[in-house]
């Protein structure tokens, strides 16, 4: 089935605006920086999630789904954007949320998820959220109700639909304003996102490199992950996988000590937007994937008559349960 012909859901404010960063682009001495703000994709405070979910909840509103069961960790924003879209579709949101203490902060993405009802069921690790999932699956349809579930992320080949059509919006807006990038910057976790843009990058015959930053794991596991959304994405639009694996790019360099851990250069990254541009990036996934592209600035990769883009994915409202991060950047 073609890409026109899935169902999905008008989620999204779309196309989100692509604009210069000048104050930004100077203040890093070149290339021209230009900001896709996926952050503004609406749902719930926005971010990459509403994209992917425009095709899932289509999917699910298709099998005449009553639940959507989805899961992440207290401060997931899939969880947050996926409770959101369930109420926009008249469905029941129900999350497992993987967490190491009890009773996790009611801060950020947890507090909205409780304020959109999702019914939250509590699991320590991240080991046991599949399982769980699968069991209140079974309990529902046994109630005569009709589940949905949504693998963590959303990163599954009908999300990354969500991304294969962003990167026709993205190419439709580079040639109104005459922008011809080196190369494309992206925060990669899942591989949902990645996975769907090299899909939508192949189908668009695209000439500029698709970066997507790892915010946990090594390069060749981004790369494996991308490479099996990209095959399922293909399957579903009913074509054969048109992504090279040796041309996926993903970026390890920022991972640092781990998932969720900030590094120097990402706290810096949230600062610079912030202070040159207004623009709110997330420790977790947005500064990281800034900071891969600051790293590659400063080592020279790009000339000041460049231009390169940034997809901005959202996470902000993760900000609000990470003050302690925060803090020592304010002064
Ligand atoms: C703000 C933000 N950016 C990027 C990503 C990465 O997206 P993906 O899981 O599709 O790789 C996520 C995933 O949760 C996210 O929340």
């Amino acid at each position: 089935m073609g890409l026109l012909d899935q169902p999905r859901a008008k989620l999204a404010t779309l196309p989100t605006p692509l604009h210069l960063a000048e104050r930004l682009s100077a203040e890093l001495g070149g290339p021209r920086i230009y900001l896709k703000r996926d952050d503004l994709t609406g749902l719930a405070f926005g971010g990459n999630k509403t994209r992917k979910l425009e095709y899932l909840v289509g999917d699910a509103r298709t099998l005449g789904a009553t639940h959507l069961i989805t899961t992440g960790g207290a401060q997931s924003n899939h969880a947050r954007q996926t409770a959101a879209a369930a109420r926009w579709a008249g469905m029941t949101p129900v999350l497992v949320i993987n967490s190491s203490t009890p009773q996790p902060a009611l801060q950020g993405n947890l507090l909205l998820d409780q304020l959109f009802g999702a019914e939250i069921h509590l699991v320590t690790s991240e080991a046991e959220r599949a399982q769980k999932m699968d069991e209140l699956a079974a309990d529902l349809r046994d109630s005569g109700a009709v589940p949905y579930i949504i693998p963590g992320g959303g990163s599954n080949g009908v999300g990354a639909l969500g991304y294969v059509a962003a990167m026709l919006e993205l190419q439709g807006q580079l040639y109104e304003q005459h922008i011809a990038p080196k190369r494309v910057y992206f925060a990669a976790g899942g591989g949902g996102t990645h996975g769907g843009i090299a899909v939508g990058g192949a189908l668009f015959g695209v000439d500029y490199d698709l970066v997507g930053v790892l915010v946990e794991d090594t390069s060749a596991e981004g790369i494996e992950r991308a490479f099996t959304v990209a095959a399922w994405c293909a399957e579903r639009l009913g074509i054969a996988n048109p992504v090279d694996k040796a041309a996926l790019i993903a970026d390890d360099s920022q991972v640092g000590a781990g998932y969720g851990i900030p590094t120097d250069a990402c706290l810096e990254a949230i600062r610079l937007l912030a202070r040159t541009e207004g623009v709110l990036l997330d420790p977790v996934y947005t500064a990281k994937a800034f900071a891969g592209l600051i790293a590659d600035i400063r080592a020279g990769m790009f000339t000041a008559d460049d231009s390169v883009v940034f997809i901005h994915t959202g996470g902000a409202p993760a900000l609000f349960a990470m003050v302690d991060m925060i803090a020592p950047i304010l002064g």
